[in-house]
């Protein structure tokens, strides 16, 4: 099923998410949901709180649906090395329409739970190290804005002001 992605003003994305603890088959069915979810929106990543699920549950396909064995599931992520540093633009499904440089490590190692809930650890480099940053940040209330500099995340906010104001957001 595939769920609408909340944007930006829902306070959900804003909440540090829940840890999971069951690894029943609602959650298969949930991680299933998830990257239909991502796949309908053209995204490669998203977190359980941009359904509206407050849980530390991320799925992250950076080939877009071109290779399944690209699939990458983070249940209760923690990244635990970083090494280097990239400035690219970053964009989010819940701040549709805006892409802003972000520094971010090269490469980033997470420590995760699979969907049958066993530990494992995975190094990205490029764009995945930048996944595995940005989904991880999702799931303690933080957007890519909050690495901005304050001016420009003022500006970025201001016309999503204007938007809401607008009915267009
Ligand atoms: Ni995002």
């Amino acid at each position: 099923m595939i769920h609408p992605v909340v944007k930006y003003g829902n306070e959900v994305l804003a909440k540090t998410a829940e840890p999971v603890t069951v690894f029943d088959g609602d959650l298969q069915k949930l991680i299933e949901d998830m990257f239909e979810s991502m796949y309908a929106a053209q995204g490669v990543g998203l977190a359980a709180p941009q359904i509206g699920i407050s849980r530390r549950i991320a799925v992250i396909d950076i080939t877009t649906g071109k290779d399944p064995k690209a699939r990458i599931v983070l249940i209760n992520p923690e990244i635990i090395v970083t090494e280097g540093q990239q400035k690219e633009e970053e964009g989010c499904l819940s701040l549709p329409g805006f892409r802003e440089t972000v520094k971010r490590p090269l490469r980033a190692t997470v420590r995760a739970l699979d969907r049958k809930g066993k530990e494992f650890t995975m190094q990205g480099e490029g764009l995945l190290a930048r996944a595995f940053c940005h989904e991880t940040d999702h799931l303690n209330g933080q957007l890519f804005i909050s690495h901005l500099s304050t001016l420009k995340r003022d500006l970025l906010l201001r016309r999503i002001r204007k938007m809401i104001k607008a009915g267009e957001w």
